[in-house]
C-alpha cells in the first residue's frame, strides 16, 4: 500500500531576486501543498504572489510564519534582515532554508545560535 506523502506548507520571506526563484520553483513542485509569501515591499511581493499563484501574501513576516498551514520557511530577505524572520521561524520550529549569510556580524550570529539551540535546532 502506498503511503500518503505529507504536503509542505511553504513560507517564503523576501520576494526579491532569490525569493522569486524559490517561489516559482516551489509552485511547480508537487510536494508543496500551500505557498505563502511575505515582502516588506508590498508592490514587489504582490507581483510575485500573482506570478507564482501564491495562496497568501502579507508584508508582515510574523503574520505569515504564524499561519497554521506553514510547515517550512525559506528566508530570502536581504542579508541585513535575516535575523528577525529566522528567529520567528525557529520559535515555531519550522524546517528552514536560510540564504547566506546567516547574519552580518558575529554578535548577531552568536545570539541566533544560542536562541536556536534552546529551541532544539542547529544553525
Ligand atoms: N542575488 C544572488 O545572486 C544571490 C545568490 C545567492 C544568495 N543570495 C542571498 O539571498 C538573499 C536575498 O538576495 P536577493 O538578491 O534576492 O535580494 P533582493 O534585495 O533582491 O531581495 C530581498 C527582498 O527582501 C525584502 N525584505 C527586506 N527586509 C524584509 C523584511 N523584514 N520582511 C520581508 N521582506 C523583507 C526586500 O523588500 C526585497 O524585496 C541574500 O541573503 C543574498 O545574499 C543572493
Amino acid at each position: 500500500m502506498r503511503q500518503q506523502r505529507k504536503q509542505i506548507g511553504l513560507a517564503v520571506v523576501g520576494c526579491g531576486t532569490i525569493g522569486r526563484i524559490r517561489a516559482e520553483f516551489a509552485r511547480d513542485y508537487p510536494g508543496i501543498g500551500w505557498l505563502g509569501l511575505c515582502d516588506s515591499n508590498a508592490e514587489v511581493g504582490q507581483k510575485l504572489a500573482e506570478d507564482a499563484r501564491a495562496d497568501f501574501f502579507t508584508t508582515d513576516y510574523n503574520e505569515l510564519l504564524k499561519r497554521p498551514e506553514v510547515t517550512a520557511a525559506i528566508i530570502a530577505t536581504d542579508e541585513n534582515a535575516h535575523v528577525g524572520p529566522l528567529l520567528a521561524a525557529c520559535e515555531r520550529r519550522l524546517d528552514l532554508f536560510i540564504e547566506k549569510p546567516l547574519a552580518t556580524d558575529a554578535r548577531t550570529r552568536r545570539g541566533y545560535s544560542r536562541r536556536s539551540r534552546k529551541r532544539g535546532s542547529t544553525p
